[in-house]
């Protein structure tokens, strides 16, 4: 019997699929490549998959009635992810809940590494055979390598096999391209300056990629994208869960990032007008899970106690093998692990930042939905992970949404007046990251929230602050602040932020605050003793270090002494493109560094509830 089938318009694009009739809106969102809000991976629990049913609405479930306040219910909003498709529908998703367009933090620090790639491209001139000279083609061709300097390689089958007609129509003269210590193609003579590679930081939340040209080291064009699978959940768990609840879960989301990596490639290489069969060799850092799901690794028993990865160790396969549209025999260089939380990005954190040289005491923090953190020197290195929760990406925030255009980046609070900021001077639609710190310090600093994180009931009003105390409302029995009046929005609805978005914040800073303690108290320093804090990723670049000190999110050091580090991790896989040496560097740093596992910490829970509070008095 044919299966029942439904139209869904989704709006503002207009796309429109017919669905088997029972799956979620969110799947048929999927289905059709709408990138949608999905923190939760579609459990019901994060409220972020907000679309509206402007006609015809099915009834609110019990998750929708537990996620969403009663305005939005009567404006007829619903969790994509709780609504069967029973009927034909029009759906409209709202700028907060769409992906995409956000700001992806592309810079990095930069060291400089000698070039000396892991791929090479050498012209040479062979003799060619006669009855005096009766070498194989291949030893022939070994042997002029040798006498340009790269002796002991091997030829790969595939090669050998096309040896002689190559060699033979190039007349003797190819460009040979080496990777490692392998022959893997013979290009025509003259080819040489056509060498490159490609160097990605696969996060969580973004991908980015640096085509490199090869022979000079420079950075020829940069592509970045939102992570398609955050559509099957934030942060690393929900897609862990997800891969563990489908058959062939893993296997979804090796392609999603696989086709996403193909695409930013192709991109990359249409701009810097080459072909992507002129890239021979990709490397990537990435988090554990991020690393597995690209090589196909088993996934789901990181997330269950003891917590281990499948392989911490630095990998090289064909890029053919997973996927990836380069020269066909190129290869996917993937850096090693350090731990099951504390991934290839925290190794290329340290590679670009130096962080394992020198006897600097330096704090370098990747503040995420993973948070990682790593303390130390030259001499001894330490690392954590805490699960900072998606706050800081726009996440389980009443009005949360990613740092895309109308998203209220900046809060500042002159006498009591509030003045907001938003991405492209748009309409407010929403509180990004970086706003919402603001907006947190700012309600710290003008005592409409208490160091425990109260917020002051309407009643009571805030002590010489009557502006700010009309921006307190009672909403749905949980009082809130106003941010952006009904004027001031895109859609004509205030903004607000509520007592459970600043419990939020708390949780997610008092995570990071807590782990920075547990390594200070592990190393036997003080913060005092910090002669740097590095702030890497694409969130702690946009921070304003001074909004950060003040709710306690940094360690509380001189502000002269916070240096971004853009994006270090990108940085680190550069590097390794660029100098095939520094993956022994990279070996020697994930084995050398001291994982501290904080879930194993007996006061781990108590700072953790200590770091919740804000500093009272110091804004
Ligand atoms: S509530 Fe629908 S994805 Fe989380």
């Amino acid at each position: 019997m044919a299966q029942k089938t439904h139209r869904v318009v989704f709006q503002p694009d207009g796309r429109t699929l017919n669905v088997r009739a029972g799956q979620t809106i969110l799947e048929a969102a999927r289905a059709a490549g709408i990138p949608m809000e999905s923190p939760c991976g579609g459990k019901g629990t994060c409220g972020g998959c907000r679309v509206i049913i402007p006609r015809d609405a099915p009834p609110p479930s019990a998750a929708c009635r537990r996620e969403l306040s009663g305005e939005e219910i009567r404006r007829q909003m619903r969790l994509a992810c709780r609504v069967r498709i029973d009927r034909d529908l029009r759906v409209v998703i709202p700028e907060e809940t769409r992906l995409g367009d956000q700001k992806i933090l592309t810079e990095g620090v930069e060291r400089n590494v000698a070039l000396a790639p892991n791929v090479r491209k050498v012209a040479v001139h062979l003799p060619p055979p006669s009855v005096s000279d009766q070498r194989a083609d291949g030893e022939r061709l070994l042997d002029a390598l040798a006498e340009k300097g790269l002796p002991d390689l091997t030829i790969d089958v595939k090669t050998a096999r096309d040896l002689p007609e190559r060699l033979r129509s190039l007349e003797f003269h190819p460009a040979v391209v080496v990777i490692g210590d392998e022959v893997v193609h013979l290009d025509r003579p003259g080819a040489t300056e056509a060498c490159y590679g490609m160097a990605f930081d696969i996060g969580t939340t973004t991908l980015v990629g640096y085509l490199t040209d090869l022979t000079t080291g420079r950075v020829v064009a940069v592509a970045s994208r939102a992570n398609p699978q955050t559509a099957y959940g934030d942060d690393v768990i929900a897609r862990i869960e997800y891969c563990g609840r489908e058959k062939n879960g893993a296997r979804t989301l090796q392609t999603l990032v696989i086709d996403a990596m193909n695409e930013m490639a192709a991109e990359a290489c249409r701009r810097a007008d080459i072909k992507p069969s002129v890239v021979y060799e990709v490397t990537m850092v990435g988090n554990t899970t991020m690393n597995h799901l690209l090589l196909r690794l088993p996934v789901t028993q990181i997330a269950r106690a003891p917590f281990v990865a499948a392989s911490a160790a630095a990998h090289s396969v064909a890029a053919r093998d997973v996927g990836l549209r380069i020269h066909p025999l190129g290869r996917l260089y993937t850096a090693p692990l350090i731990a099951s939380f504390v991934g290839a990005d925290t190794v290329g954190v340290i590679l670009a930042t130096g962080m394992h040289e020198g006897d600097a005491l330096r704090l370098a923090l990747d503040i995420g939905t993973n948070g990682e953190i790593v303390l130390g020197t030259g001499q001894r290195l330490l690392a954590c992970s805490t699960a900072a929760g998606p706050a800081f990406e726009g996440a389980r925030i009443r009005y949360g949404m990613r740092a895309a255009t109308g998203a209220i980046d900046r809060v500042d609070l002159e006498g009591d007046k509030l003045i907001l900021h938003t991405i492209d001077d748009a309409p407010a639609a929403g509180l990004c990251g970086t706003g919402l710190i603001d907006a947190v310090a700012a309600m710290v600093e003008g005592g409409v929230l208490g160091a425990n994180g109260r917020m002051r009931a309407a009643a009571d009003g805030v002590a010489g602050r009557p502006a700010l105390a009309r921006r307190l409302v009672g909403g749905d029995g949980e009082t809130a602040f106003l941010l952006a009046d009904k004027k001031e929005t895109e859609s004509g609805h205030p903004i607000l932020l509520t007592q459970q978005d600043v419990r939020e914040v708390q949780l997610a800073k008092g995570a990071m605050a807590a782990g920075v303690e547990m390594l200070l108290e592990e190393f036997g320093a003080e913060i005092g003793d910090v002669e740097e804090v590095l702030l890497a990723g694409a969130f702690g670049n946009f921070i304003r270090p001074d909004r950060a000190l003040a709710i306690g999110l940094l360690p509380r050091v001189p502000a002269g002494k916070v240096k971004f580090v853009g994006n270090a991790a990108g940085a680190g896989a550069r590097m390794l493109l660029a100098n095939r040496h520094l993956r022994e560097v990279a070996d020697d740093v994930a084995r050398g560094v001291e994982h501290v596992e904080l879930s194993q910490r007996p006061d781990f829970q108590a700072r953790f509830a200590d770091a919740m509070f804000f500093p009272a008095g110091k804004t």
